[in-house]
């Protein structure tokens, strides 16, 4: 059966990266015989220059009709001044709306060679490997009312959730913690905000049909801090849009470089592959970009669109290959350590996929004997 792979690869360094991603899910395709097919769409500042829309609508269309869509990044700084609704960023809130996906899933790990580059202690991140699940089309990036009113110098956005919307979210997070260590930390605001007096409610209720899985609430403002001070404390994170897109970005600190993260978004019509990096603009062209966090989406997206467990985890295990044998972008590139050796985005991507084609030609001959 064809998968049918929409790749959107947008703005800054998006296109570099998502095309050595692209070489990787190739390679996958070739060597384990499976049909993918892919095209190009545009998004983001590039749809804004070309079609005056940050998402032309040939690009939902070919979202929608496709098993799993890829995406680089958006935004540049000549877009800045634009108010929100026009600017690149408007199209990636257009497209998540569209696909109706509204569990964010964000992996937050140390890698093994990675101990020394993030800012916290190598004992303190050592093993930690927590997913977030974040809410991603309800609270205050889509509540109404929401307005700046220059007259009066005021301006309001509403954060509201339904019981609905708390209790599907909830059991995504829920069924992962099942395949993991049976653990999820809800976060919320329930000291202060109605709405998450009635988030943890309606987590609360989901938790009865889990009753293999703990559950525990935390207030995001201690949770921030002991995201940092016991990582390994957590495994499932379970939590509105804002607060995990804030918590999301924090945890990333344990993996040294927010171009490590790859992110899938589900629930929806189609599944929705990110990195959890932005359009870096002043990097672009450079060849400095890290192109893991895309690889590794690419990974997420043949796990959850493609069910292809064994390749995406073949995938993972080739960029850790990668990263043991010293290879590093700038972003990952430690001065003070011996055996790193500096590559660009493009070498990046030939070496996981040299590490790749060895890991599935062994594997391949170890099933035919
Ligand atoms: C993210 C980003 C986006 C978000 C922006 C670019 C709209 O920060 O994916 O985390 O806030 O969701
Ligand atoms: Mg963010």
């Amino acid at each position: 059966m064809p998968f049918k792979f929409a790749i959107l690869a947008g703005d800054g360094i998006g296109p570099e990266v998502t095309a050595e991603a692209v070489n990787i899910l190739r390679v996958v395709a070739e060597l384990g015989g499976h049909d993918f097919q892919f095209t190009q769409h545009l998004v983001g500042g590039v749809a804004i220059k070309s079609a005056g829309t940050p998402l032309p609508t040939a690009t939902l269309d070919a979202a929608l009709e496709s098993d799993g869509v890829l995406m680089g990044a958006v935004g540049g700084n000549e877009f800045n001044a634009l108010p929100p609704d026009k600017r690149p960023e408007a199209g990636l809130l257009q497209i998540r709306q569209a696909l109706g996906g509204f569990a964010n899933l964000r992996p937050a790990f140390a890698f093994k060679a990675l101990g020394e580059n993030s800012p916290l202690r190598a004992d303190v991140i050592k093993d930690v490997d927590i997913l977030f699940v974040r809410e991603l089309l309800g609270g205050l990036y889509f509540g109404e009312p929401r307005a700046w009113n220059k007259d009066t110098h005021s301006a309001w956005n509403t954060m509201r959730y339904t019981r609905d919307e708390v209790i599907r979210v909830a059991r995504v997070a829920f069924e992962l913690a099942r395949t993991r260590k049976k653990k999820v930390t809800s976060v919320d605001k329930a000291n202060v905000l109605e709405v998450s007096q009635l988030w943890r409610a309606a987590v609360t209720e989901v938790a009865a049909e889990y009753p293999d899985v703990t559950l525990e609430h935390q207030l995001v403002d201690s949770c921030a801090m002991l995201l940092m001070s016991v990582p390994r404390h957590f495994d499932v994170v379970v939590t509105e849009n804002l607060f995990g897109d804030i918590l999301s970005d924090e945890t990333g600190v344990i993996s040294g470089s927010l171009g490590m993260l790859p992110s899938a978004t589900i629930g929806g019509a189609v599944n929705l592959y990110e990195p959890v990096h932005g359009s870096a603009p002043d990097i672009a062209g450079t060849g400095k970009a890290n192109p893991l966090g895309a690889i590794l989406t690419a990974a997420m997206m043949l796990r959850y669109s493609a069910k292809l467990d064994q390749e995406a985890a073949a995938i993972e295990a080739a960029v850790n290959q990668v990263l043991d044998a010293g290879y590093r972008t700038a972003d990952i590139l430690r001065g003070n350590q011996p055996g790193q050796q500096l590559v660009t985005t493009k070498e990046m991507g030939l070496h996981v996929h040299s590490a790749l084609t060895h890991l599935i030609d062994t594997r391949q001959s170890m099933h035919g004997v």
